[in-house]
């Protein structure tokens, strides 16, 4: 079978995990220090804190900029349901924005038109975008909408480890940028997530929130402030920090492998079967979603090519779709992008195992698959 995704696990962090087991050093310590500089490093910015998922990353994130009841959100039709769910988590209201039909991100034109005739009584405080499955667009046009309407800007790159343009790594643009370490992510340690910030002030705020509120000093522990408990543990960082070195190579086979899906699915496209993504430089690739044209039923696809040996998938959800995001806002917008991306994506099977011959065989049991339609 080729999977949809595969995290490769080197036999040197089993080896590394297997040594912090055996020390009994399990909780955050300096396996996750360690991690936390050499991320920091990677990704240029002055914070980095490990979380125990994406979605911590993405509550620490708004409770430390004061997220609260009162508030609004905005965040993308196209997404996982973590990015609106946390924000109705914080007391909050989530306001949802269609996305681009090849980049798949936040409209930032729909996103401006929002902003400046936002007239409800929430105060809107953020802008949560989501550069899906890597891609690096709009995040300047976001940063500069926020600033011109005093907004936060709080990128959920959970998907973009890696991801860059050339102003800079995705995650730096943000007040705070927020990554999962999901096996279905590029940087992996099973659960996990990340949590980066340029601010000392946000940083001090997001690490105390992530720690019961706690601060170690030369008396002991100190309680500053109600928290929760959001650790990574050292034997996670150990498998991050193993992925983080070959991280580099690890996407530019990813991109090697999206530009050879550009390729082998020239046809399809041509024969107006299929619409492809916008795979530009920067892209860190965490999924190549294409999405079928015409009444096309994806579920006996997933099935055909499933028998033929290939999992397959749908690529995210329409926040708008789910019915559980019911601000005033969204029902006076329509969602039409998100809700045929939901319907009609089909997540191929992208990861750094994989070769160019794998891809020329998901290629061929699509065909075959639409053929047969
Ligand atoms: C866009 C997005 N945001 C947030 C999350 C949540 O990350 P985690 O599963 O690590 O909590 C995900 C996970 O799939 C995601 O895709």
């Amino acid at each position: 079978m080729i999977k949809l995704s595969q995290p490769s696990i080197s036999e040197e962090a089993i080896s590394r995990v297997a040594d912090i087991l055996r020390s009994g050093q399990l909780v955050y310590g300096k396996e996750c220090l360690d991690f936390e500089r050499e991320l920091a490093e990677f990704l240029g910015v002055r914070h980095a804190l490990v979380v125990s998922s994406g979605t911590a990353a993405l509550h620490v994130a708004l409770l430390a900029l004061g997220v609260g009841a009162g508030d609004a959100v905005i965040v993308p039709d196209f997404t996982f349901a973590a990015t609106a769910n946390i924000v109705e988590m914080t007391g909050a209201r989530t306001v949802i924005v269609d996305v681009d039909p090849v980049t798949y991100n936040m409209d930032p034109t729909k996103l401006e038109t929002l902003v400046e005739s936002w007239d409800y009584p929430e105060h809107l405080k953020a802008i949560m975008p989501v550069l899906e499955f890597g891609n690096p667009s709009g995040i300047e046009k976001y940063r500069e909408i926020a600033d011109r309407h005093g907004l936060f800007l709080v990128e959920d790159a959970a998907c973009a480890m890696g991801a860059h343009n050339s102003a800079g790594k995705i995650g730096t643009f943000g007040d705070f940028g927020c990554f999962s370490f999901h096996p279905r992510k590029t940087l992996t340690t099973g659960e996990g997530g990340l949590i980066v910030t340029s601010s000392d002030k946000y940083a001090e705020k997001a690490d105390l929130l992530r720690n019961h509120g706690m601060k170690r000093t030369d008396q002991g522990m100190s309680f500053k402030m109600p928290g929760l408990n959001y650790r990574l543990t050292n034997f996670q960082a150990a498998i991050g920090r193993d992925f983080l070195s070959r991280l580099p190579s690890y996407l530019k086979k990813r991109f090697t492998l999206a530009k050879s899906y550009e390729i082998e699915l020239g046809g399809l496209l041509e024969a107006g079967m299929i619409l492809l993504p916008r795979i530009q430089e920067g892209h860190s690739c965490q999924t190549y979603m294409i999405k079928l044209q015409g009444n096309l039923c994806r579920n006996q696809l997933i099935d055909d090519m499933r028998a033929k040996g290939v999992e397959t998938n749908l690529g995210a959800q329409s926040m708008s779709r789910l019915g559980l995001f019911t601000h005033v806002a969204n029902s006076k917008q329509i969602f039409t992008v998100g809700a045929d991306l939901f319907e009609n994506g089909l997540a191929l099977p992208l990861h750094e195992a994989m070769s160019i011959d794998d891809v020329r065989l998901v290629c061929s049991s699509l065909s075959e698959a639409l053929m047969r339609r």
